[in-house]
């Protein structure tokens, strides 16, 4: 009696340890496969096919194969970060059709395949944080519909090709901080229509595009902390059009003047626009300024500029009176001759 309660469960135990790759520890009758730091240099054999999670994380892994993959359908979740890899090799993923989170962060990728994301239809969180990006192409991204979370920060992106974020219909938190964008252009993130955050810290922003915020109908931070800016268009921002957006644009080479002092305060009386670091925007050209918060020079700004345009104004008008003045005295010296020489005899008659 024992023994046949006891035999199958026995069974059941050698059969999914059998399962279980080598050196990896199997949970939940091996639906959780954590691989992590044994230094594997490839991805083991025999992950059983039911895996859910696969945590290959701290491993030496150098590169994805093409079919690396192939046969653990029903994959959720795969962990790959800390792992050496410097190459994605064409197909790596494709076969990965139930993946809803990966976590490629701290590798050292410095592209992604063309079709990186060939078969990743279900795929909610994408971690690419900390590698060695450059640039992203326009397809590399194409097929993650579901995608809601992804994660570029800290790479060394310069270029976005328009149409890259074309396919993230469903994005709703980007984080690009810590690369090295220069410009944010119109056109981007025209399908993000319910993206909540977008991180764009720390990059070499010099120029926001009037018309990039526009789409971004439900945005609710805009961190633009740490840039190159120097001045700013209201327009941007009042084509930003969501129920509450906060914005963080402290550590930018702010050029204070009247105009970016005007374009602050209209911002500030958008009631849906909030700039939370507003006390820490600072100055940093004219040099008689550097350092200054520009919350506190508000009206000195304008003050000066009222002052030039007084002295303009001033001057011109001197000009025009001075001008007319002198019209006046030409033209009566002009007449006074005339009436003189009317007056005057004529030569011979003094003669005579
Ligand atoms: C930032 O942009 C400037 C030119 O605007 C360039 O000289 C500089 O190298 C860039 N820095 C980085 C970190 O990309
Ligand atoms: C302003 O800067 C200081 C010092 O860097 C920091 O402690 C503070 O939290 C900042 N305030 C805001 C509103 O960002």
């Amino acid at each position: 009696m024992l023994c046949m309660v006891f035999l199958p469960v026995a069974f059941v135990v050698a059969w999914s340890s059998k399962l279980c790759p080598h050196q990896c520890s199997c949970y939940d009758a091996s639906e959780l496969v954590d691989c992590r730091s044994r230094g594997f240099t490839h991805i083991p054999h025999s992950i059983p096919h039911g895996t859910w999670l696969l945590d290959l994380s701290g491993n030496r892994l150098s590169e994805l194969r093409s079919t690396s993959f192939t046969g653990i359908w029903v994959l959720r979740v795969l962990l790959l970060s800390q792992s050496n890899m410097q190459v994605l090799h064409s197909k790596a993923l494709s076969s990965l059709t139930f993946l809803e989170k990966l976590d490629l962060a701290y590798n050292e990728l410095r592209a992604l395949p063309p079709d990186f994301s060939r078969g990743l239809t279900t795929l909610k969180d994408l971690k690419l944080s900390h590698n060695a990006l450059d640039r992203l192409e326009s397809h590399a991204l194409e097929n993650l519909e579901s995608l809601e979370r992804l994660d570029l920060s800290h790479n060394h992106i310069q270029v976005i090709e328009v149409g890259a974020f074309r396919g993230l219909t469903m994005l709703r938190h980007l984080n690009l901080a810590w690369n090295h964008l220069t410009v944010l252009q119109g056109g981007l993130l025209t399908m993000q229509q319910g993206l909540g955050v977008l991180l764009l810290n720390h990059n070499n922003i010099s120029k926001i595009e009037t018309e990039a915020l526009a789409p971004l109908q439900t945005l609710t931070i805009l961190n633009l902390e740490a840039n190159q800016l120097r001045s700013l268009k209201f327009k941007t921002f009042l084509n930003l059009q969501t129920p509450s957006t906060h914005l963080q644009m402290s550590e930018n080479p702010w050029t204070c003047d009247c105009e970016l002092h005007r374009v602050f305060s209209k911002i500030l009386h958008v009631r849906h626009l909030h700039v939370d670091d507003y006390v820490n925007i600072t100055c940093h050209l004219p040099l008689l300024l550097a350092g200054a918060s520009l919350g506190l020079m508000h009206s000195q700004l304008c003050v000066a500029e009222t002052a030039t345009v007084l002295v303009i104004t001033g001057t011109v008008m001197v000009t025009v009176v001075a001008a007319l003045v002198m019209a006046e005295r030409k033209r009566k010296k002009q007449k006074m001759s005339l009436e003189k020489q009317g007056n005057d005899p004529m030569p011979w008659e003094t003669r005579k």
